[in-house]
């Protein structure tokens, strides 16, 4: 009788555990037991796999990856809605990231700090915006000269001058925070500091390399933004308050970052209670996985998302917009809080370059705008000529 009961218990068990949807879970692969859909993956490219399940099992679908629970979404709607709960706050415990963390930084701690983090950092880049301006100027200035000492026509290997200018800037914001007079962030600097000077260098020196390379495939968008800097400026040296006014410019870097979607699994986020969304029930300690790239390459909600169109960033009045569905910096109460000071520091570089060069590939139209997918969409190593103007 005993033994009886087990067996059907263990088979309820198991029943549950392979579908899902018993208990209304999110539709998705069949998993095995502890393996979950782990033998499905791509192990080199696993976005690829996410991107394909999507396409199978729709704008929500949950895959089991040996233990862990893992809900994808790509639709924005949803995703903004499950993004601005409380209970979908915390940052999932990531062995590699607490490593590189100790389990103190902003990005992927599950406790309590990262609130006041969050807070300060934003604060600090709203109030530093002299300090800012001056060394982003000056990060900038650095840049233009060293092509010219390299003569005027540089085949240029991007990545290493850019990182230079990045690291600068991620540079006078860490030194800013350290010599701010605070207990506080006396006692966060050390995080703060291992936070702004890796992931978000790389991240913002990748879109960096994208705007370049976009604006060498595409000379007619390199010159409307050459020109609206000509007609906003009138030769003046670009200011943080000069930005607004810079539609068109503002509208090239927005669709670089949706075209080539930086983080395309975007930055996960962990349930910290069973939550009820939709008509699902989802367990806590499932990770949420925002897949930005199917979001941004989705041809429902953005006409011809392969085509390079910055057009879809203005308003009929020609004034920059974000629309609803464009999430590169996610959303809701931990969305990125280095997204003015990415924008900052891109529409800058890119202004300097466009208004001091004319960006071109090494030969005419070789630009070659594949991707590679790490965490990262990163462009493939290549070198830019910059013409001097
Ligand atoms: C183009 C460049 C960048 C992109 C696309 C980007 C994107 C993102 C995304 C998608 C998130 C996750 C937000 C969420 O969970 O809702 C994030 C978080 C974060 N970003 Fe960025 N980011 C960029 C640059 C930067 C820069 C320059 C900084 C430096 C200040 C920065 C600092 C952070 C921090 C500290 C978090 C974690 C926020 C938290 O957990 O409370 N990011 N970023």
């Amino acid at each position: 009788m005993l033994a009886a009961t087990i067996t059907i218990l263990a088979v309820i068990i198991i029943f549950i555990y392979i579908f899902p949807e018993f208990h209304r879970s999110p539709p998705g692969p069949l998993n095995l037991p502890l393996l979950g859909s782990l033998t499905k993956i791509d192990q080199k490219v696993p976005t690829l796999t996410f991107i394909k399940l999507k396409q199978k099992y729709g704008p929500i679908y949950n895959v089991k990856l040996g233990l862990t629970n893992i809900v994808v979404i790509s639709d924005a709607t949803l995703l903004k809605d499950i993004l601005l709960r409380h209970d979908c706050l915390p940052r999932p415990p990531c062995h590699i990231f607490n490593k590189i963390f100790h389990n103190k930084g902003i990005s992927y701690t599950t406790h309590d700090p990262w609130k006041n983090q969050h807070k300060f950092i934003a604060n600090f880049i709203k109030t530093s915006k002299v300090l800012l301006e001056n060394q982003i100027q000056k990060s900038a200035a650095e840049f233009v000269q060293n092509v010219q000492t390299q003569g005027l026509r540089v085949p240029l290997h991007t990545v290493e001058v850019i990182t230079r200018y990045v690291v600068d800037i991620m540079g006078t914001v860490c030194l800013g925070i350290f010599n701010y007079d605070d207990a506080l962030i006396k006692t966060l600097s050390h995080s703060f500091n291992q936070l702004l000077s890796g992931a978000s260098t790389l991240i913002t020196t990748t879109s960096i390399q994208w705007n370049l390379l976009y604006r060498a495939q595409h000379q007619e968008v390199q010159n409307q933004v050459r020109q609206e800097l000509h007609d906003v400026l009138h030769g003046k040296t670009l200011h943080i308050d000069d930005l607004s006014k810079l539609s068109y410019t503002q509208a090239t870097v927005a669709e670089v970052d949706t075209i080539r979607t930086l983080l395309p699994l975007g930055f996960p986020r962990y349930t910290s209670q069973n939550m009820v969304f939709l008509n699902y029930t989802i367990p806590a300690s499932t990770m949420i996985v925002p897949l930005l790239w199917g979001i941004h390459m989705d041809p429902g909600v953005w006409k011809m998302p392969e085509e390079f169109r910055p057009g879809r960033f203005l308003n009929d009045a020609g004034h920059f917009f974000q629309p609803e569905s464009f999430l590169a910096y996610q959303a809701g109460e931990r969305m990125c809080v280095g997204k003015d000071l990415a924008n900052i520091m891109v529409v800058f570089f890119v202004a300097t370059v466009v208004q001091n060069f004319k960006i071109e590939g090494l030969e005419s139209g070789s630009v070659d705008l594949s991707y590679e997918w790490s965490f990262l969409t990163l462009p493939k190593p290549q070198e830019l000529v910059f013409v001097q103007l």
